[in-house]
């Protein structure tokens, strides 16, 4: 009698470890990570696959450089595509619009990816017509923010061939240079990377770069790391992405055409970081897809850090540092602009909606003074 009791108690107490093992095999995830319908996902396929052929079709940014590159280049400027990821109205439209004033029309195209559920307001100006019709609602902390930004990617693609950088930004980034100072930073300065080797004469032709890179964060030691990694349950992400070649970095970056189709073509990747999380707190798959996928695919394609400013001091709940209207001054502006990694940041983020008046004032005389 006894002993079947001990047994019985000792066996339960033995299977409580097995359990827990197993327990996120066995149950179905807690987490309210909201799955994105299979209608969605053949949306997004539809426009992939679409962008993927069209590019195919008119490669003569994406397969540059090529003699036929060359070839085309006199005749068509290289453009950079701005793409705003957002939930809520764009609080800095004005800076924007100052900001996308003083540029040649010809060197630039907007993107809007505005959550159809929550009712943002189009500005007037130049962000009015480009809000994208394909939007999808978003939510934070979930794979909906990687689909949306491929979707911007996507439809920056299909729209112009001459779109040759990507930049992500959202409501809460400001510019802390003129578009000018941005525009060559990118497509024509030798000097702003400081991680690239090319110098000399022979590393520029037609007045631009033979090689560009993505600019995009690509962090391999990190704490938080292995939480993030396993958020899904231990065995989710093999054997597509092993713990080694899983990355952190920022969801704001800068990337070139070629990675911008990379991005869009994967679909072994996404199959896996689209899987809801077990760990709400852990669950941040947008800051893990980007660098993962091009660090896999195209390490030495990638300057590895990110021209977007952010304050992670002091950070609550994911938030990074958030700017009051009260700390908006020229030192800051020169302060955010430092860089270990190139000649300076080229945005930042996060500021407060009310930040808009004191940016505003040192706009022209600070901002986009450089
Ligand atoms: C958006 O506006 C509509 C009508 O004004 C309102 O019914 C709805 O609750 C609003 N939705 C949000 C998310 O604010
Ligand atoms: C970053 O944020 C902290 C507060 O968390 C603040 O004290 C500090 O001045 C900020 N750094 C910069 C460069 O703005
Ligand atoms: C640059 O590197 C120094 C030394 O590692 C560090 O203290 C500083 O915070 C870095 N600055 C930025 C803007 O990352």
């Amino acid at each position: 009698m006894f002993t079947t009791q001990f047994l019985l108690v000792f066996s339960l107490l033995l299977s409580l470890p097995i359990l827990f093992l197993l327990a996120p095999r066995i149950f179905p995830p807690h987490n309210p990570s909201i799955p994105i319908s299979p209608s969605d996902e053949q949306d997004d396929l539809d426009l992939f696959r679409k962008a993927t052929a069209v590019a195919a079709s008119s490669s003569f940014v994406t397969h540059y450089p090529s003699a036929h590159a060359h070839f085309t280049f006199k005749s068509k400027k290289l453009k950079i595509a701005f793409l705003f990821l957002t939930n809520t109205d764009l609080f800095f439209a004005p800076l924007w619009e100052q900001f996308f004033k003083s540029a040649d029309k010809n060197l630039f195209n907007i993107y809007v990816h505005a959550d159809p559920y929550s009712n943002v307001t189009k500005p007037k100006g130049v962000f009015s017509s480009q809000f994208i019709r394909n939007a999808k609602r978003t939510y934070r902390a979930s794979p909906t923010l990687i689909s949306a930004t491929r979707r911007l990617l996507a439809t920056a693609i299909l729209d112009d061939p001459t779109n040759t950088f990507f930049a992500v930004l959202s409501q809460y980034c400001i510019p802390l240079h003129s578009f000018k100072y941005v525009y060559d930073s990118l497509i024509s300065s030798k000097s702003f990377d400081f991680s690239s080797s090319e110098s000399g004469p022979e590393s520029t032709q037609y007045n631009v770069k033979i090689e560009y890179k993505s600019f995009v964060e690509i962090i391999s030691k990190e704490r938080r790391l292995w939480k993030r990694y396993v958020a899904r349950g231990r065995y989710a992400m093999m054997p597509e992405v092993p713990f080694e070649k899983f990355r952190g970095g920022s969801q704001f970056f800068v990337i070139t055409r070629r990675h911008a189709l990379m991005v869009i073509e994967d679909r072994r990747l996404w199959n896996k970081f689209k899987q809801p999380c077990y760990r709400e707190d852990e669950c941040y798959p947008e800051e893990h897809y980007f660098p993962t996928l091009l660090s896999m695919q195209d390490p030495k394609g990638c300057t590895k850090y990110t021209l977007t400013r952010v304050n992670w001091t002091g950070t609550r709940n994911g938030h990074p540092y958030t700017y009051k209207a009260s700390e908006i001054s020229p030192v800051l502006i020169q302060e955010l602009r430092k860089s270990n990694y190139s000649s300076s940041y080229l945005f930042a983020r996060k500021f407060e909606p009310n930040c808009l008046k004191p940016l505003m004032k040192i706009a022209d005389e600070v901002i986009f003074q450089d």
